[in-house]
């Protein structure tokens, strides 16, 4: 089923121990081989502090989320998802325009990330963003695909 939504009903708000039910739900039914729910709140310990994570909220249900961290000048964005029945909505675009510009506010100048090379959707995403070809890493998956590095600059 695709739901109709504007998106200015969207809040883009931290990621908390409470939304693992909901995020978990996603992140199995958007990958194979899935982040495993300790994996997430092993992010969200305060000590990570250059760990971000954060959901996109409808409502009070959650619909997509972007988890990035920032080391050293660099952003990386390590995880992107959206809901089944919430996708080719511009959900994803909001997620990633508010990692990019958070990146970009907090001393980054270069974004890289990580993508299947079989992933069409995610890669015409990322193109629309400016990303642009880094690298390739073989066998990087569980199931044996590559994955290209991608790499964007920013405008500091
Ligand atoms: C990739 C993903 C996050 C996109 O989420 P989304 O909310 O549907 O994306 P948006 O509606 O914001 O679309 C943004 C752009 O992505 C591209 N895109 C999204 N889905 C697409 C599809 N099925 N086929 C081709 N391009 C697609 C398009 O360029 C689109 O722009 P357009 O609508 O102007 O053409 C979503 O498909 C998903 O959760 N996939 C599983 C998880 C995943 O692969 N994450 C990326 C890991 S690197």
């Amino acid at each position: 089923m695709i739901i109709e939504i504007p998106l200015s009903d969207i809040l883009i708000d931290r990621m908390q121990y409470e939304d693992l039910k909901e995020v978990m739900e996603i992140e199995k039914e958007a990958f194979p081989d899935p982040w495993h729910v300790s994996f997430f709140k092993r992010l969200l310990h305060p000590r990570k502090k250059h760990m971000h994570l954060y959901v996109a909220r409808l409502q009070d249900k959650i619909i997509g989320y972007v988890v990035f961290y920032l080391n050293f000048g660099e952003g990386h964005i390590l995880n992107i998802a959206v809901a089944i029945e919430h996708r080719r909505r511009g959900v994803a675009k909001l997620l990633l325009t508010f990692a990019l510009e958070y990146i970009e506010t907090n001393a980054a100048d270069v974004v890289f990330l990580e993508v299947s090379v079989n992933n069409s959707a995610a890669l015409h995403l990322y193109k629309q963003f400016g990303f642009e070809v880094y690298g390739q890493r073989k066998r990087y998956y569980s199931d044996g695909s590559d994955a290209y590095v991608l790499r964007k600059h920013l405008q500091r």
